[in-house]
């Protein structure tokens, strides 16, 4: 084959057979590597900076596409004009909303996280996008962050666990995964200029093992650099997380993206770590001119410093040959599918996800000495549900992960299915727009006409199902701010203490990202943590409620019982929120469960917590050696009996506590878990093995991972605070 082409000095040459470049029976580094002979400087620093909202470009004379990007993480968003933040209005770009990622790490089921990130990566490639702007990785550090939900939890060990499946999947369809947000961004308030001061040690032990399992076993091609300061320079553009940590110790060889308007420097952005500019604007990042795209700080400032000899050459080509890489994985790899779109299998996929995440938080026995769940058909005459929630199209708001679903079963709707006429519904509440609090100017006759109709339907029912908890509107759980409080908005707390006062029979439902103020918690019978579910979400919690599906999913986060007690908050404004310029993350490493066991604060429930409609018995662990050496590991095994009626799955959880230190450590860390399915009277063994990696922590300053020769613990609980067995060990070195 012949093929005519332009060179780099824009003169036409003739080359001979298949262009190297363009031959994917060759190694990608030979075609990065011939690509780059082939292009001119201002065509290889091209590649770095967007052309639209959610594009860059290639080099259209060679005939390489550019890379088309979307949200991410819960689902492929809807098609957003080229140069604006409107929908475009297509009609042909609905998708399969798959639960929020704070559900995904509450099954604890790596297996779900595969096929989550194999279905959401089929959508994306049927829509021809070569990234998908997810999964969120963010350590839950306050329940006050409007990301949270999504995010993985507050523990590393589980949300790199949960996040490297989701990246091969993704990675399978010939699409890039794009974890975000690197690092450090754990809250959105102030996110843009907010300059974190975080330890090495709680960086490297909390704050980074997912991110480097997504990079090191995930493989994942793409990075997110997030919008805050880290010790003083912005997150995308940063020599320790870029240069150091994820190109040097990790060995990355795919792309770091900006968020979007995250870079703020032409020299760092060329210098320490930046490879491809996306933004929110055209000119200079800071105001929509005519497409100003080439005032990127990676555009024509950065073509210039180059020419002024202030950028070395070596980072040019490195750059270029990052991107390119990138686009022979993705948007120019011809051995990828077609993808699919909104199918049965996606609805499957997120309607599984759905029933494995919720967590039935309590259950008491207090109505004839049974629990209200699961509800039997036939039992009650009249169901009231109540609730905003019941109602709501949860997939809006929230920011950039907002979706346009296919399908939105909701609550109400899946309920009725099931009980028909005995449902009636009253709203309760007002919950204004997504994105919009306007709970302030909806006038109190409104609010309280609502409250008055839903006590009075209250006292004639049998049985009420509350559909509470937060939503999508800005300050809840929504990017670009916090929450302002840890309480429920609109007024619920009123409601639901002035149900309970007139009818104790409630299953009260929360459906959040985040842990809220609970003050009636005692008053309640039974309690279920239901989170963004996504489109087949009200049928999944449906299913739960009548025992369909018996629950088995654990918080990935604890809830406090005050924000005081929160690590985060524990220590002023100076470690949450800041003082608007620095922060400092005063707790250490001790974030989440890790400082409540350490610190004796009990919280209101624990992380890893979770109940069943059966009951699992545990046995005694047994070691099989009573010394571990460097090199060595060991082997931990556990029976667990299913000893109540109903088939369930429980998650067993293995936490490993050093018993001497010479430095502070926590009280027991997450190392190991195991999702296992029991019939009723079923046992089976579930064996986890320990190396000497479990019972390391990081030395800031040798700069290495350490483990002190001595006696170790080993807790296999039910959550980190029932705790079933344990059983010592020594390491010696
Ligand atoms: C968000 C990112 C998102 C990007 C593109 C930013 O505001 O922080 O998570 O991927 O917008 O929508």
């Amino acid at each position: 084959m012949i093929q005519t082409i332009l060179s780099g000095k824009s003169k036409p040459i003739i080359v001979g057979g298949v262009l190297a470049y363009l031959n994917d029976n060759l190694p990608i580094e030979e075609r990065v590597k011939d690509a780059l002979s082939r292009m001119t400087l201002e065509e290889k620093t091209r590649l770095s900076y967007a052309d639209g909202r959610f594009s860059t470009p290639g080099c259209a004379r060679l005939g390489i596409p550019g890379l088309m990007y979307s949200d991410g993480p819960h689902g492929v968003r809807a098609e957003i004009c080229w140069n604006s933040w409107d929908y475009a209005g297509w009609t042909n770009d609905s998708c399969t909303a798959f639960p929020a990622l704070t559900c995904l790490a509450s099954t604890w089921n790596p297996v779900l996280s595969k096929s989550y990130g194999v279905a959401i990566g089929e959508e994306a490639l049927f829509r021809n996008k070569s990234v998908l702007l997810g999964p969120g990785v963010n350590i839950y550090r306050t329940p006050l962050n409007g990301r949270n939900f999504e995010y993985l939890g507050e523990d590393p060990y589980l949300a790199a666990r949960m996040c490297v499946p989701y990246i091969q999947g993704v990675q399978e369809n010939g699409v890039a995964a794009c974890v975000k947000h690197y690092a450090l961004n754990n809250q959105e308030l102030w996110r843009n200029h907010i300059d974190v001061q975080v330890s090495d040690r709680a960086l490297y032990e909390i704050y980074l093992p997912a991110f480097k399992a997504a990079v090191m076993e995930g493989k994942t091609w793409t990075i997110m650099g997030a919008y805050n300061k880290v010790r003083g320079t912005h997150a995308a553009h940063n020599k320790l997380l870029n240069n150091d940590i994820l190109k040097g110790e990790w060995g990355f060889d795919g792309c770091v993206v900006t968020d979007w308007g995250a870079a703020h420097d032409t020299y760092e952005a060329a210098m320490y770590g930046l490879d491809l500019e996306l933004g929110t604007y055209t000119n200079g990042l800071t105001s929509n001119s005519d497409l100003g795209y080439n005032d990127y700080y990676l555009g024509d400032a950065y073509l210039r410093m180059i020419k002024d000899g202030k950028i070395p050459m070596e980072v040019v080509e490195e750059k270029a040959a990052r991107v390119l890489r990138l686009i022979f994985r993705t948007s120019m790899n011809r051995n990828k599918g077609f993808g699919a779109m909104a199918n049965e299998n996606h609805e499957e996929t997120a309607y599984r996800i759905a029933t494995e995440g919720i967590v039935l938080l309590k259950n008491e026995s207090r109505f004839d000495k049974k629990p209200l769940l699961p509800i039997q058909k036939g039992a009650y005459k009249r169901i009231l549900v109540v609730g905003d929630n019941a109602i709501r199209n949860l997939m809006m708001g929230g920011g950039s992960s907002e979706l346009k679903p296919k399908k939105v079963i909701t609550p109400l709707d899946a309920l009725k299915e099931e009980f028909g006429d005995c449902i009636t519904f009253s709203q309760g509440y007002v919950a204004g727009r997504p994105m919009f609090d306007r709970a302030d100017v909806i006038p109190q006759s409104v609010i309280d006409s609502l409250y008055s109709a839903a006590i009075e339907e209250a006292k004639q029912a049998d049985l009420v199902i509350f559909l509470g908890g937060l939503n999508k509107n800005y300050q809840q759980d929504c990017e670009g701010d916090d929450r302002k409080t840890f309480e429920l908005p609109f007024e619920q707390n009123r409601l639901i203490k002035g149900i309970l006062d007139v009818n104790q029979k409630m299953v009260l439902v929360l459906t959040s990202g985040n842990a809220v103020d609970m003050p009636w918690i005692e008053k309640v019978p039974s309690l279920i943590q239901s989170w963004y579910l996504g489109s087949i979400g009200g049928k999944a919690l449906a299913d739960v409620l009548i025992g369909e599906i018996n629950p088995s999913g654990k918080l990935p986060f604890s809830y406090p019982v005050r924000l005081e007690d929160c690590p985060a908050h524990f220590y002023g404004e100076i470690s949450y929120p800041g003082d608007s310029i620095r922060q400092e993350y005063k707790e250490d490493i001790l974030v989440g469960y890790r400082w409540y066991d350490t610190k004796k604060i009990k919280p209101l429930f624990p992380f890893g917590y979770g109940l069943s409609y059966t009951e699992f018995q545990y046995g005694k662990p047994v070691v099989s050696a009573t010394e571990l050496k460097a090199g060595e590991s060991l082997e931990v095994k556990v029976t667990v009996k299913n000893t109540g009626k109903v088939a369930g799955k429980e998650i067993v959880q293995l936490y490993i506590g050093d018993e001497k230190c010479s430095v502070l450590r926590p009280v027991k860390e997450l190392k190991d878990f195991y999702k296992v399915e029991l019939q009723p009277g079923e046992e089976q063994e579930v064996a986890f093995t320990v190396e000497r990696d479990d019972l390391t922590f990081f030395d800031d300053e040798r700069h290495e991972w350490i483990a002190e020769p001595g006696r170790f613990k080993i807790y296999i609980g039910r959550s980190s605070e029932d705790i079933e067995g344990t059983a010592t060990f020594m390491y010696c070195d």
